[in-house]
């Protein structure tokens, strides 16, 4: 513990860096229960497949389909991770495939967080090269500042400024994900 941060019962120190509340549980499940609605409504018949973006959507996506009404599947990608960095090492690597067939299916992208807008370039092209019947992105938090990448990102949970974050399915260095609100670093 560094003595010379102080450190609020709701703060997270990891090392010389404090974490602060930024969305709480609450405040996250609500807005989840109203993109599942929005969800609901224009998925209606349509058998959408969800693809998650593996790790950080597991906790979003579990959370979301349960207040998607209507019948669809899920599905994974998993992407390699920033490793232990705070910072996009700018490449992407695919760690699993999908096992759906998504030809001719309407598409759901599911990712926690849309930062450079890299990772979600990269998953619609792969997509996109299987002739989905439509393709559509769902992200929990979006950077907009951060993005490098031409991408739409068509239901957005929470903007938030270009900072870090962890909790809710978010990582450092693989920590913290299990967090139940999510927690921004402070300067
Ligand atoms: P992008 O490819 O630059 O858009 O980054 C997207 C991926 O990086 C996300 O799916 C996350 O796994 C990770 N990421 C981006 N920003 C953060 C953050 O603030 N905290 C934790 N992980 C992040
Ligand atoms: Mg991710």
């Amino acid at each position: 513990m560094d003595e010379n941060k102080e450190v609020k019962a709701d703060e997270i120190l990891v090392g010389n860096e404090k974490f602060i509340p930024m969305l709480t549980e609450e405040k996250i499940q609500s807005r989840i229960k109203e993109l599942g609605e929005k969800l609901t409504k224009d998925y209606h018949g349509k058998f959408p497949i969800f693809i998650g973006i593996l790790n950080g959507s597991f906790m979003f996506m579990s959370d979301l389909i349960k207040h998607v009404d209507v019948s669809c599947e899920i599905d994974f990608f998993k992407l390699s991770s920033y490793g232990d960095a705070k910072i996009s090492s700018g490449n992407v690597k695919l760690l699993k495939e999908l096992n759906a067939d998504v030809n001719d299916r309407h598409v759901v992208i599911v990712e926690d967080i849309v930062d450079s807008g890299l990772s979600i370039n990269y998953i619609e092209r792969l997509i996109n090269e299987l002739k989905p019947a439509s393709m559509k992105v769902v992200s929990l938090l979006v950077k907009p500042e951060s993005l490098k990448y031409n991408v739409k990102i068509d239901y957005i949970g929470f903007e938030i400024p270009d900072k870090f974050v962890i909790g809710y399915g978010l990582d450092y260095a693989q920590k913290y994900r299990n967090l139940r609100s999510i927690y921004v670093l402070s300067e």
